[in-house]
């Protein structure tokens, strides 16, 4: 029999971890309060984040897969209020109507057939600046711009608008969390979401064959939600695709017998890819709320507040993956982790982002010999939800 804590100080008596945890502590160094929480209270009240966290695999597959009971259809979402009802905060028929239309076209042949040339592309004059240079800074100059130009040269625009499309990506995130901190957003955000609208609905009038737009607009979905998918799109694939490029890489560099082994054997770099995934997954948790009062593990939860899935936490779930905190390359179930979701609402983007690190990468190793992080200047991982170095310096030969 569960017990219903009826007060906030029995709440926060019975979730003695969650209750002491800090927003700072998540966002620097959080995996030893992650693990912490996770062997003792793996659904915990966290005051810090006003909601519950959950850190176990079993529970975050758990709960990202009844969309019926941890609904993402909540005023709250943040997301939703900035570019309009999309794939990302609607569930059931709605979610799927959304979806249904980008669906095929992401899939990794047609992905592989679509976006490889593209990303090839990009990688190559990236690499051609900085190649001479000898030292650079791989996020800003080389994981950021490559993340921008191959989605805006999916959505069927230029990449070379690419900077313009990040000034205003900049604009919208702003009222994003100004609206989830409470505050109102300011009328540029606006401006600069009906700038990007614009610049959509011109977009598959290109005729371009690659473009996401054209293709889903050609499935019953009106021009609106046309454009709100796509801004979700650009949401979910420059900032994580960023992340995930430069957490691999760092990681990697980190590890020299693994960076040996992939250049020894370039097939390796896929498993190292998910590696870096499992322990630093670029979009670190997803929020759900509750759609009814709700018991999991030893929580009730009730009607409405939210529960956030830490996919840091579940990706190094010691029940899952045995040697957790350890990056290895020969993990029979590293393709178990949780850094891409799961449940109707797993990542749209999945393979063209493991498609683009794949050949970043390998870009990467091929035209910068003797691939090194800069001693003077030390790269780590930080952020609450979205984790990436603030900087990746390294120097070449
Ligand atoms: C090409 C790049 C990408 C694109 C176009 C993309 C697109 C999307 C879209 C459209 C969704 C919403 C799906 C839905 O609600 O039905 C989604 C979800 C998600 N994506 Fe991606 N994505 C990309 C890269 C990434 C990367 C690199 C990561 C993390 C490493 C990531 C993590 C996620 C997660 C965790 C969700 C689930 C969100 C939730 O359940 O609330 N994505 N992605």
């Amino acid at each position: 029999v569960h017990h219903q804590p009826a007060t906030t100080e029995e709440r926060l008596a019975a979730f003695p971890l969650g209750a002491r945890l800090s927003v700072e502590q998540l966002s620097e160094d959080p995996h030893p309060h992650l693990a912490r929480l996770r062997a003792a209270e793996p659904v915990s009240w966290v005051p810090a984040i006003d909601g519950w966290l959950v850190t176990s695999h079993d529970l975050a597959l758990a709960v990202m897969r009844d969309a019926a009971r941890f609904t993402v259809e909540d005023p709250r979402f943040s997301t939703a209020r900035v570019v309009g009802p999309s794939m990302l905060s609607l569930d059931g028929e709605r979610h799927a109507r959304n979806r249904e239309p980008f669906a095929a076209a992401m899939r990794p042949g047609p992905v592989r057939e679509r976006f490889a040339g593209l990303i090839e592309a990009e990688v190559a004059p990236l690499l051609d600046v900085l190649e001479p240079c000898g030292q650079g800074e791989l996020r800003r100059q080389f994981a950021g711009p490559l993340a921008a130009r191959v989605l805006a040269g999916a959505l069927g625009l230029d990449p070379a608008s690419a900077p313009e499309l990040l000034a205003l990506y900049d604009g919208i995130v702003a009222a994003v969390t100004a609206i989830s901190r409470g505050e109102r957003p300011s009328g540029e955000a606006a401006a600069a979401f009906s700038r990007l609208e614009a610049m959509l609905r011109a977009a598959p009038q290109h005729g371009e064959e690659r473009s996401l737009l054209a293709v889903a607009g050609g499935c019953g979905l009106g021009a609106e939600e046309v454009v709100s998918n796509a801004a979700v799109l650009l949401f979910g694939g420059i900032e994580t695709t960023e992340g995930m490029i430069a957490n691999a890489v760092l990681a990697l560099l980190l590890h020299p017998a693994a960076l040996a082994a992939v250049r020894d054997s370039p097939g390796l770099a896929a498993a190292a890819i998910e590696e870096s995934l499992r322990l630093e997954p670029a979009a670190a948790a997803v929020d759900r709320y509750a759609a009814a009062s709700a018991q999991l593990g030893a929580a009730s939860i009730r009607r409405g507040e939210l529960v956030r899935v830490s996919l840091s936490a579940a990706n190094r779930d010691p029940a899952v993956f045995a040697r957790p905190e350890r990056f290895e390359l020969g993990r029979l179930r590293g393709r178990r982790h949780l850094a891409f979701a799961q449940g109707p609402h797993v990542c749209l983007g999945v393979h063209l982002a493991r498609l683009e690190a794949r050949l970043a990468l390998r870009g990467l190793l091929e035209r910068l010999p003797a691939l090194r992080l800069d001693p003077d200047r030390p790269a780590t991982v930080h952020g609450l939800i979205f984790r990436k170095p603030r900087a990746l310096h390294v120097l070449w030969s």
